[in-house]
């Protein structure tokens, strides 16, 4: 029997009723059977500053941590400005540093995107995998999760209600488990 999966995700917006944050909680519902999805929430890291990465901040130590003891990463995040989120983006920047010692060489990463906008984070999405392209992250092509009026697939409560959205996300993690399970053995 092959070990069990265990993803990590990550929210590039820090909202308390953030839709990327509610697409995450729908996600830890929608994993396939055996694959547990823990969240690491970014509150608490601060600016990265070059001076301090021998020695980083504890909130840093700890997500690199998690990164290292996941076996595959999930990012849901909003789009700001056309590009990733300046939270997110700091926290990439701090988990690869000091230069080679990144906590995200070589890990599966899948990615998904809520918007209130009709493109639906494509643009912050594709920022991402250019990103990823240098920290060596090897990212699920598709389903493409980009889901935009955000605000007509959520409930009140910050629950998920449209099944194309649902059965999307179900999509993407049962191909994050099986492209991490490939990676395993090649
Ligand atoms: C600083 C800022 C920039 C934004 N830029 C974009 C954008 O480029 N594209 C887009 O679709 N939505 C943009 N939005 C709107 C977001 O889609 C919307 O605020 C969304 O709810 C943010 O995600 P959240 O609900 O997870 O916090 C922006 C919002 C903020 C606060």
């Amino acid at each position: 029997m092959s070990q069990p999966i265990r993803i990590l995700g990550i929210s590039g917006s820090l909202r308390r009723a953030s839709y990327n944050r509610a697409a995450l909680r729908a996600a830890m519902r929608l994993v396939p059977e055996g694959v547990t999805l823990d969240i690491f929430e970014l509150d608490g890291i601060p600016g990265f500053n070059q001076d301090q990465e021998g020695n980083p901040p504890a909130r840093v130590v700890e997500l690199k941590e998690r990164i290292r003891q996941a076996d595959a990463i999930l990012i849901v995040t909003p789009e700001y400005n056309y590009s990733v989120p300046g939270v997110l983006k700091n926290a990439i920047d701090w988990a690869s540093r000091p230069y080679g010692d990144s906590a995200w060489d070589g890990k599966p990463v899948a990615i998904m995107g809520a918007s209130v906008g009709t493109i639906g984070t494509a643009r912050a999405q594709y920022h991402l995998r250019q990103i990823f392209v240098f920290l060596n992250m090897f990212p699920i092509n598709q389903p493409e999760v980009m889901i935009g009026n955000a605000h007509e697939r959520f409930d009140a409560q910050g629950d998920l209600t449209d099944e194309t959205t649902k059965n999307f996300i179900r999509q993407l993690l049962q191909n994050l488990v099986d492209w991490t399970q490939r990676l395993r053995h090649s």
